[in-house]
This record gives structure tokens, C-alpha cells and sequence, in this order.
């Protein structure tokens, strides 16, 4: 069986009438679910891997959920640095928390499972994995050692050896060491850095996608980051027995410069 998922990340939507970086974040989100629903609306669910709204007002979770109920498939939802939980949680309901205390999810589809993790900390910009998700996260990984798994995160955990490497998970120790407890990790997808990137690390498959608000250009020492207008960019995930593939489609273009 095949699994075929789409992934956003870096939503950031604002309340109607507001901008963020110039953007206005829920019209982009508007183009992105007009994307699934003319070429991937026969997938079998998405994705939202975080930083849903820009700072975390009710408001914008309104106009979040209002958006994302024109999807004709399951959403499914993990929070990022942006998010604030008991915002999100007055709007979504308190159904989504899981027995760790946060955004958690499993989802069990087509021969696979996929795992999402809420590595969103109040008052943190950098990610954090609790102990006790890390130790949900090895029980939910021992359940599911006959099948794929996919994990899905706001936050980085591997180096992209850019200046914002300051602000991954931190102490990804335990996460990796679990990680390692299952034989067939076949990706771990994040967003946050709005960059797209591929990368082995330690031994494992990781992703970044460039997500729906700006982009970001390579940011080294020397090399100074900028922000872009574009892309708005959505993961499409394919998935069976033999491996899966990771394809990144941007719904909108755009390499114009914010100043
Ligand atoms: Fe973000």
C-alpha cells in the first residue's frame, strides 16, 4: 500500500487584516489549501508541523481553523515557537494533548506509522523534547517495530551549519538514542528554519521544508541571511515497502527580498 501525505509548516497566520513580514500569511494559507484540493486531495491526510499562527492569538487560530476546514482530508497538528498552547487549545479543543502534556500524535496509516511531536516550549525560540515525550516516544516506536516510521517536528534537530543552528532542539541526545531503538526511522521532517534541506545526521534522514510564510537564504558567517517573499512551500510525502520519497512543491514562487 502506498501512503501519500502532504506536510505545511511555518504557517504563521495572523488575524484578518494583519501582516506578517509584509505577508499576509492567511492568503498564502488560502493558496495552499487551494494546491491540495486541485492535486492532492486523493491523499490521505496533512500535516501542520507548527508555527501554525504568527503570535498566537485566538484570533489567528480562528482564521487558521476557518481556512484549513476547506481541506477535503484529515489535518492533523503539532505546535511550533510561535504557537501558544492554551491559545491554540481555546480554539482546537483540548482533545489534541496528549498523555505527555503537549501537541503529541500518532498516526497509524497504510502499513506505517507516523509520529508527531510538539517540541514548542513556552517562552523558548529554540525546541525542547521533554523526558517524559522522549520515553512516549520510545514506547510508541516499540508498538510499531514491524512497520515505517515517520516522525514529524517543528523544530530541527540535525545541524544545517547555519546560524540558526542555535535555535534546534536542544540536547537532541535522547531523541537520536531513541530514534535508534527502531530499525526502519525512514524520515524525520521538520520545519522552522524555512529553508529547504536534506541531510543524514547521525546516522538518520532528516528534512526541512521551506513552509508557507518567508523563505530563508543559506545564513553563514560570512554570508548574511535575507528574507524572501518565496516560496510557499508544502511537503508531499510518498510512502510503501520499498522507501519513501520526500517532494517539495511551492505553491507560490517568489524570490523578491524583504527589506
Ligand atoms: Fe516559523
Amino acid at each position: 500500500m502506498t501512503l501519500k501525505f502532504v506536510v505545511m509548516s511555518d504557517l504563521h497566520v495572523m488575524p484578518q487584516g494583519k501582516l506578517s513580514m509584509t505577508l499576509d500569511t492567511g492568503a498564502r494559507l488560502e493558496q495552499a489549501v487551494d494546491a491540495v484540493i486541485a492535486r492532492y486531495s486523493g491523499v490521505d491526510f496533512c500535516v501542520l508541523a507548527g508555527d501554525l499562527a504568527d503570535l498566537g492569538e485566538p484570533a489567528a487560530y480562528e482564521r487558521l481553523q476557518a481556512i484549513i476546514a476547506r481541506l477535503p482530508i484529515p489535518v492533523h497538528i503539532t505546535l511550533g515557537n510561535h504557537d501558544d498552547r492554551p491559545s491554540f487549545l481555546e480554539v482546537f479543543g483540548t482533545g489534541s494533548i496528549a498523555e505527555t502534556g503537549k501537541v503529541d500524535k500518532v498516526i497509524d496509516s497504510k502499513g506505517h506509522r507516523i509520529i508527531l511531536l510538539d517540541s514548542s516550549e513556552p517562552g523558548r525560540v529554540d525546541g525542547v523534547l521533554t523526558p517524559t515525550q522522549v520515553d512516549w516516544l520510545k514506547a510508541r516506536l516499540a508498538e510499531a517495530m514491524d512497520r515505517p516510521v515517520i516522525v514529524i517536528l517543528h523544530h530541527n534537530a540535525n545541524a544545517l551549519h547555519i546560524e540558526s543552528d542555535d535555535i534546534r532542539i536542544i540536547d537532541a541526545d535522547p531523541f537520536v538514542a531513541t530514534l535508534k531503538t527502531h530499525p526502519y526511522i525512514r524520515q524525520v521532517i521538520a520545519g522552522h528554519v524555512h529553508l529547504t534541506s536534506t541531510a543524514t545526521w547521525r546516522g538518520l534522514p532528516f528534512t526541512t521544508l521551506a513552509g508557507g510564510h518567508y523563505s530563508c537564504t543559506v545564513d553563514q558567517p560570512h554570508i548574511p541571511m535575507r528574507r524572501l517573499t518565496g516560496p510557499g512551500q508544502m511537503a508531499f510525502v510518498i510512502s510503501d515497502d520499498d522507501g519513501t520519497t520526500v517532494l517539495f512543491d511551492d505553491f507560490i514562487d517568489g524570490n523578491a527580498e524583504i527589506f
